[in-house]
């Protein structure tokens, strides 16, 4: 997709955009609304009407029949899901359409249907649920509608593996390996009782008995963000603040997540670190630009990032500047909304809402 700002919005200077943002929130007043994940630039939550994790977020894209225009400060998934969620009369625009998730295309769906097919020698839908990040294209979603399974997101996958064990035998948890593994853990499974699916290889790289024998079957993706935290990282911030509390994002490898104090999705983050006293030394194991708000909100405690050293920008989040806002709230009847088509809005709906009522 080619996408370019024409020039005066490229240089415009921040206090011009910020007016001329505002003055098109005036204009528009009950009209629009304009969401942001946790992972967007200081400035651009600043002038938002509701900051969130992805399933917050999409609770409010579900419930807000009243507006017309939903301006969604974030990723295509989540503006695509946002658009899902939302009424026919409300059309929703990502300021930056360029800004994707690397995780959710790990999950091609020509890829999930060969994968299927080997599944259901194993029972297909009679015996395995399928169970879908919310960071998943709409077609995947839509797979897993159909397929009788359920979205989940960081903060109720939890609740998405009780009711997939409560229906079926095995789970098929895609595209995030880690939140995969780390949910299995919580729930209780064995290190043994789950399994990865190697999309680059014939049969996920997985033995018939491998197959029969596990119970969550977990597809090798992964957030290129999160996988940069190490155990050590852990070890060496321990060692250096005795005091320190960890907190991190379930998408980090199991290994930082079992060490850490603490982990949950961006608004539990959020929600752990309001907790801490004042004079704590808080360390966070999530996406660099979320750590600097907090550090920057929470100023009576030490919060820095966990590695110290890698820079876990998502590259993607970072991508919606204010001057992708400002445009796009002065030219969306112009701009190509976030449409999800006809033929998979049902199935995707369904995986969706179901997540909605089990959370
Ligand atoms: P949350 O659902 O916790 O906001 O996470 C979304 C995400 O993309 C994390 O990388
Ligand atoms: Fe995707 Fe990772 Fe960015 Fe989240 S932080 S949007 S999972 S690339």
């Amino acid at each position: 997709m080619y996408y370019a700002l024409p020039q005066k919005y490229r240089e415009a200077d921040t206090a011009e955009l910020k007016d001329r943002i505002l003055q098109v929130k005036e204009r528009l007043g009950d009209r629009a609304i304009i969401l942001t994940h946790h992972y967007q630039r200081p400035e651009v939550v600043e002038l938002g009407d509701a900051v969130g994790d992805s399933y917050g977020l999409s609770k409010i894209a579900a419930s807000r029949k009243d507006v017309e225009f939903i301006f969604f400060c974030g990723v295509h998934f989540m503006a695509e899901s946002a658009d899902i969620l939302s009424g026919d009369h409300q059309t929703v625009y990502l300021p930056n359409p360029l800004a994707g998730c690397p995780m959710a295309d790990m999950a091609d769906m020509a890829d999930v249907m060969e994968a299927w097919k080997v599944l259901e020698q194993f029972g297909g839908d009679k015996r395995i649920m399928p169970i879908s990040y919310m960071n998943s294209a709409a077609g995947l979603k839509a797979f897993t509608g159909e397929h009788g399974g359920l979205i989940c997101t960081s903060s109720n996958a939890d609740a998405a593996y009780r009711y997939g064990f409560a229906r079926k035998e095995k789970l098929f948890f895609f595209p995030d390996q880690h939140l995969g593994y780390n949910t299995g853990l919580k729930y209780g499974l064995m290190p043994e009782e789950m399994v990865i699916w190697d999309f680059s290889r014939d049969e996920g790289g997985l033995t018939e008995q491998q197959l029969a024998k596990a119970k969550v079957i977990l597809w090798k993706g992964h957030c290129h963000v999160h996988i940069n935290f190490t155990a050590e990282h852990v070890d060496q911030v321990r060692r250096e603040h005795p005091e320190v509390k960890i907190v991190v994002h379930p998408e980090c490898p199991p290994e930082v997540v079992q060490k850490a104090d603490a982990n949950g999705s961006t608004s539990f983050i959020v929600k752990y670190i309001e907790a801490q006293k004042p004079g704590s030394v808080i360390a966070v194991g999530t996406e660099i630009n979320m750590v600097h708000r907090m550090a920057m909100t929470y100023t009576d405690r030490t919060i820095f990032e966990l590695s110290g050293k890698t820079c876990p920008a998502c590259a993607n989040m970072y991508r919606t500047t204010l001057n992708d806002l400002a445009y796009c709230l002065e030219n969306f009847e112009t701009m190509k909304p976030i449409r999800v088509s006809d033929r998979i809005r049902g199935n995707a709906l369904l995986a969706l809402q179901r997540m909605l009522e089990v959370s």
